[in-house]
């Protein structure tokens, strides 16, 4: 029953975002840009070759790293989001991005051979269970001293000062838009109380996860709103 829900929740993440591809792409969203522009910035300070997108959308990140890498391999679920990506890798002469249209729930890659993994707002759409599978794999999938940056948003259902604090300025932005912003209120809350298709946890359990898989040096920054970055290496 849980493995048929979680399935589900794959296949309608694949069918949501390979329709949104092209309004993802064109509709400016500022808060999301300076979270891309810190991971961009963190992950151009470490040394790496081969570096990892995981729900790389249209590229936001892939894309300004091919400039310090071999090689970047983009995943993502949606074929659309990748064909965005492939074009606007061409128009910049960039031949060191490979795409993978995979779920990150089957990905595989062989041990040790990638130093750089990055992602960002995507893990929030996988079950608990298959963020904290894809979290031991990223572990094993980066050699000794590769490094991991995540950026989500990072809060639970409201056990925490801090995740109320949260849910209370998203609440209080939304409803500040008018009738619009009240109905992104009741899909937000029905999608967050279902667990359909945002399922955010704490920056707390996103410790747990990568400390249970292995990572060293763990650091959670929250950065914009609910947006926080984790950063984590492989010893
Ligand atoms: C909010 S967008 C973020 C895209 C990009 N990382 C960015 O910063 O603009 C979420 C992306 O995750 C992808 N995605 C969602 N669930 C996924 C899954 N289970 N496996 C792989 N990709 C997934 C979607 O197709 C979409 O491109």
């Amino acid at each position: 029953m849980q493995s048929q829900r979680r399935k589900a929740g794959t296949t309608l993440q694949r069918i949501v975002w390979t329709k949104r591809a092209q309004s993802w792409e064109e509709t400016p969203n500022p808060g999301l840009d300076s979270v891309v522009a810190a991971i961009v910035e963190r992950a151009s300070r470490t040394a790496f070759d081969v570096a990892v997108d995981l729900g790389a959308g249209s590229g936001q990140l892939a894309l300004p790293l091919a400039a310090h890498a071999k090689k970047v391999i983009a995943v993502d679920i949606a074929p659309t989001m990748l064909e965005i990506l492939t074009t606007k890798a061409r128009a910049l002469n960039l031949s060191n991005v490979e795409t993978v249209c995979e779920s990150l729930e089957k990905l595989q890659f062989p041990e040790a051979s990638i130093d750089l993994i990055v992602s960002n707002y995507v893990l929030h759409h996988l079950a608990d269970v298959d963020k904290a599978s894809v979290i031991k794999a990223c572990y094993t999938w980066l050699r000794p001293g590769g490094t991991l940056i995540i950026g989500d948003m990072m809060f639970g259902r409201g056990a925490t000062a801090q995740d109320r604090q949260i849910i209370a300025e998203k609440v209080l932005k939304l409803a500040k838009l008018g009738p619009g912003g009240w109905w992104r209120i009741a899909k937000n809350a029905a999608r967050f109380t279902l667990r359909i298709q945002e399922k955010p946890v704490s920056a707390d359990t996103w410790r747990r996860y990568l400390t249970e898989a292995g990572f060293e040096q763990v650091e959670i920054s929250p950065l914009i709103a609910e947006a926080s970055i984790a950063q984590a290496y492989k010893p």
